[in-house]
């Protein structure tokens, strides 16, 4: 992937952090990337005011338009394909999307789930692992498959559970990591180092460990220099 040359759509559909998060590791880090577009399903939305206030391009295809999941699926991905992007990041994006549209996208998909995939998932995952009286929760960066909350890991990171914890409790901790991991992760895809390997796991290049915790010191990626 030539220099500059990563572009990067991004779903949302609220209050988008995860996607602030992306947006910010660009600039910071200096990759060579660019945001092309923050896609929303909800005009309201809250992530897009503050994409444009940066001055990224914005769109809304809002699902409740279209009478079904097919002809919605449809209009999105023609929006997205105006920018040509690498890769499409879902950052908080709440709609389960059609295998037509998995499959028009196929290797350039990737999600965040607040959970340890395979564990939880579907919705309410903070409750479904309390419930579950799991010890350590988490997230993780995914491919995108036509099985929903299923696909080819890039990273995930891991949180402990405390004995107190409510739902919101533990979304609040979990987040910390998903921003620190999909962080890595944009990094990684703007280098063009992320590829799948004949078993359909991926691989980083340079990167040994993509297991990232949650310490009191803050999260720490265990990775050693390979
Ligand atoms: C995140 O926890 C994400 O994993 C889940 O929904 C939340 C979205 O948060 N799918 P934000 O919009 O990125 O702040």
């Amino acid at each position: 992937m030539s220099s500059s040359a990563c572009r990067i759509v991004v779903l949302i559909s609220g209050r988008g952090s995860n996607m602030q998060t992306i947006v910010n590791t660009v600039r910071d880090r200096g990759l060579p990337a660019t945001i092309s577009a923050v896609i929303a399903n909800k005009p309201d939305a809250g992530g897009l005011e503050w994409a444009r206030q940066r001055g990224v391009p914005t769109a809304v295809v809002p699902h409740r338009d279209y009478d079904s999941r097919e002809a919605f699926d449809a209009a999105l991905a023609d929006a997205i394909e105006q920018y040509q992007p690498h890769y499409v990041l879902l950052a908080g994006f709440m709609r389960v999307l059609t295998p037509a549209f998995v499959e028009r996208f196929n290797g350039r998909l990737i999600n965040i789930h607040p959970s340890l995939l395979p564990a939880f998932p579907g919705l309410h995952t903070h409750q479904q692992a309390l419930a579950m009286g799991v010890q350590w929760h988490g997230c993780t960066v995914h491919f995108v498959t036509p099985v929903l909350d299923h696909g080819p890991i890039v990273a995930q990171g891991v949180v402990p559970v405390l004995a107190d914890d409510t739902p919101e409790d533990l979304a609040a901790r979990v987040l910390q990591v998903e921003h620190r991991i999909y962080a890595d992760v944009t990094g990684w895809l703007a280098e063009g180092r992320v590829t799948l390997d004949a078993m359909q796991r991926v691989q980083v290049a340079g990167v040994s460990s993509r297991s990232f915790v949650l310490t009191p010191d803050g999260v720490t990626s265990s990775e050693r220099s390979s």
